[in-house]
């Protein structure tokens, strides 16, 4: 089956209402546990690589093995995105390498640390939308910055992130500046800021309106109502995989993340697409850590992954039905690239500014 490009994906999420987790993926456990879980549900799923899941395995490896899933899952509609492309140059060559969507990460600069202006997320963003959209591929931007209003700081446990103190102006995705940016770059999803941030560390308690800003995204769904948007930073770092984690030698000081009841309001307001990487890696380690622990002679890394993935497996599931994705795949007839690229270039995609419903 042909991947299915983020456009079109959220097209339907937002005609039926439900939200679609976007994984990250590195390694064939990872492609396996996540797909057998859309399988299973009737769901289809974004697999998103980040750059570094991209010198990990390779630009070749990924595209075989999420060729190969797709192979496997034929009825699993399968989105292959880019996670925060940093530069033109990381978007052109994902898409070279058959991804159907990439992010265009605009909201910092090439270094991934230094907050950019305005004037170049916009110039940057639109530039990689017109190509894209030129050969069908879906471009994803991004307004406001990722981090803590606890801290003001943005997560420092993965490479990327800004640096410094940011400001809550930089922290909070300015609505009506939401609309600017989405005309003029005509990107086909938006990532906001309101609060989350990469990794396990988000909150230092339970979040409430004060630290997980879901008024900003209300805010944003009330000028672009027909705008897809999208939570990064959005695992929930659940209790028992800490615990699991802790109870098998770990040393995960006690962290909060985004609740999932959380996310299903965010998806009534029109998020569309919920990236989780953390709860993710936590699910495998905590099976690791169990097995390595219990078994100590134990060294066949099969005996190690199998239950990784199957706590994989049951995370993704939750996911899937409690975002309401689950029972959609079979309902999606896949549209290639090129018949994307005619749509966009008949105008036929184009965003629609529905003015502010109170106005
Ligand atoms: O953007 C953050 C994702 O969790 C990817 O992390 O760059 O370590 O692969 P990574
Ligand atoms: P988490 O670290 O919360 O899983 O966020 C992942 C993410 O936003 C990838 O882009
Ligand atoms: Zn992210």
């Amino acid at each position: 089956m042909a991947l299915i490009t983020l456009r079109q994906l959220l097209d339907h999420a937002a005609e039926h209402g439900y939200g679609v987790p976007a994984f990250n993926i590195n390694n064939m456990e990872q492609g396996l546990a996540i797909v057998q879980a859309a399988a299973a549900v009737d769901a289809p799923v974004i697999l998103q690589a980040s750059r570094g899941a991209r010198s990990y395995a390779g630009d070749i490896m990924l595209r075989h093995m999420v060729q190969a899933l797709a192979e496997m899952y034929p009825a699993v509609p399968i989105c292959l995105h880019q996670d925060h492309g940093n530069n033109e140059a990381t978007c052109y060559s994902a898409i070279r390498h058959g991804f159907t969507s990439v992010m265009m990460d605009g909201s910092l600069e090439e270094d991934m640390k230094t907050p950019a202006s305005y004037d170049y997320n916009v110039d940057i963003t639109r530039r990689v939308t017109v190509a894209a959209h030129a050969v069908g591929a879906s471009v994803e931007g991004e307004l406001g910055i990722l981090g803590s209003l606890e801290t003001g700081e943005a997560a420092a446990e993965d490479g990327s992130g800004a640096e410094g103190k940011l400001s809550q102006d930089q922290l909070l995705t300015d609505p009506d500046q939401a609309v600017d940016f989405v005309m003029r770059t005509r990107c086909d999803a938006l990532a906001i800021a309101c609060g989350t941030s990469h990794g396990a560390y988000k909150f230092t308690r339970k979040p409430d309106g004060e630290i997980l800003a879901m008024g900003t995204i209300a805010a944003i769904h009330d000028k672009l109502p027909d705008t897809h948007l999208v939570m990064h930073g959005s695992s929930s770092v659940p209790q028992h995989l800490q615990d699991l984690i802790n109870a098998s030698g770990g040393e995960m000081p006690q962290t909060w993340g985004v609740p999932v009841e959380e996310i299903e309001k965010g998806i009534a307001m029109g998020v569309r697409k919920v990236n989780i990487d953390t709860d993710c890696r936590m699910a495998m380690t905590g099976q690791f850590r169990r097995l390595a622990q219990e078994k100590p002679d134990e060294f066949d890394p099969r005996k190690f992954l199998i239950p990784a993935m199957k706590e994989l497996e049951t995370l993704c599931r939750d996911r899937f039905e409690r975002f309401g994705t689950a029972g959609h795949a079979a309902a999606i007839k896949v549209v290639g690239m090129d018949e994307m690229a005619a749509r966009y270039a008949a105008g036929a995609l184009d965003p629609k500014i529905t003015a502010n419903k109170a106005a």
